[in-house]
């Protein structure tokens, strides 16, 4: 197949992939009214009780992050399909901006995770609690129960995409900058440099190891829009104390008191036991 049938396969595959996304997320949604889970939440305010909060600083880079990604997904759109005329040096050049302040936000937190002094790392690693509490949170977004397991501060779905997050951000800078062909390292682009001298060497140029670097980079674009999405959604409807606390517009009340330093996986206390359906952070 050549490039440009390739090109527009993807561009019609990951359009219908998204129409499916979204399609599945009404459903799931309808199905929260269905099995009252909207009315719990929504109109009787019984949201998880919350025995955390998360520290300004990752909360600024996740805000920092996230508006970047939002404009990078606009711009790389619009280089590939230039939805108004004229903006093409303009948008080239957000682009080029806010990719240099995504890797510094992505640098800084990564940072933050594991060399600082409220290094939270262990809040991401997946444990054998969690690999033993995935069929409880599975069951619990299926509608099958409505008791979602609390063994950690992330649930481990939440965990494992936060990491999925982490891999396709690195995999997007390095895709990314093989995309820059101006030669500016000591007379070699980030092109030559990234994938010109292997995947170059084993396609026959530069300019096809260029291409299929582009490819994997829309790719990502579009695992980015699938995965935002969805967590814009449970964003939206699973928490939206925590959410609106995340975000630094209204704060959460804080029960159990218990924070979340290395040891404290635990649920702050005992479940009590509860007539209602019980809903765990
Ligand atoms: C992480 C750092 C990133 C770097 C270094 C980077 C770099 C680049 C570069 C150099 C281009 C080519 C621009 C041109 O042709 O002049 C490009 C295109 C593009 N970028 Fe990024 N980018 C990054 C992040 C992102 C993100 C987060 C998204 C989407 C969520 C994105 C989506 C796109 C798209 C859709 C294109 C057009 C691809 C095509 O023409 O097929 N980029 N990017
Ligand atoms: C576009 C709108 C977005 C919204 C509304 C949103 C919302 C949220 C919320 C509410 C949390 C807190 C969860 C909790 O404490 O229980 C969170 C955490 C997180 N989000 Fe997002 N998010 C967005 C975009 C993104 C993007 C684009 C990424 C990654 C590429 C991302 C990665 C993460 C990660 C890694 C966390 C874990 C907490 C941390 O970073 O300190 N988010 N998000």
């Amino acid at each position: 197949m050549d490039l440009i049938a390739l090109n527009i396969w993807l561009d019609n595959i990951f359009v219908v992939l998204y129409m499916l996304v979204l399609l599945f997320l009404v459903v799931h949604f309808v199905a929260g009214i269905l099995k009252g889970r909207f009315r719990m939440k929504f109109l009787e305010h019984k949201w998880p009780e919350h025995d955390h909060s998360v520290p300004v600083l990752p909360k600024t880079l996740h805000a920092t992050h996230m508006t970047s990604m939002v404009i990078l997904g606009a711009t790389g759109m619009y280089i590939r399909f230039p939805y108004f005329y004229g903006g093409r040096t303009t948008m080239r050049y957000i682009h080029y901006t806010f990719m240099i302040i995504v890797c510094v936000i992505l640098v800084w937190r990564i940072w933050y995770a594991f060399y600082s002094k409220a290094r939270d790392w262990r809040e991401f690693a997946v444990t054998r609690k969690d690999l033993n509490s995935a069929l409880g949170v599975l069951a619990y977004y299926g509608y099958f129960s409505n008791k979602k397991p609390h063994v950690a501060k992330y649930n481990v779905m939440q965990k494992l995409s936060y990491q999925l997050f982490l891999v396709m951000m690195v995999l997007m800078a390095i895709t990314g900058f093989s995309l820059v062909t101006k030669d500016f390292i000591f007379g070699y682009s980030p092109r030559d440099l990234i994938v010109g001298w292997w995947l170059g060497a084993m396609v026959g140029s530069v300019d096809l190891a260029g291409w299929y670097a582009r490819i994997l980079h829309y790719i990502l674009n579009w695992g980015f829009i699938i995965m935002t999405t969805v967590h814009v959604y449970l964003s939206a409807t699973e928490d939206v104390p925590c959410t609106l606390d995340f975000f630094g517009i209204k704060k959460m009340e804080i029960k159990g008191g218990h924070g979340h330093d290395e040891e404290a996986h635990e649920p702050a206390r005992p479940e009590p036991p509860s007539p209602e359906p019980v809903l765990g952070s």
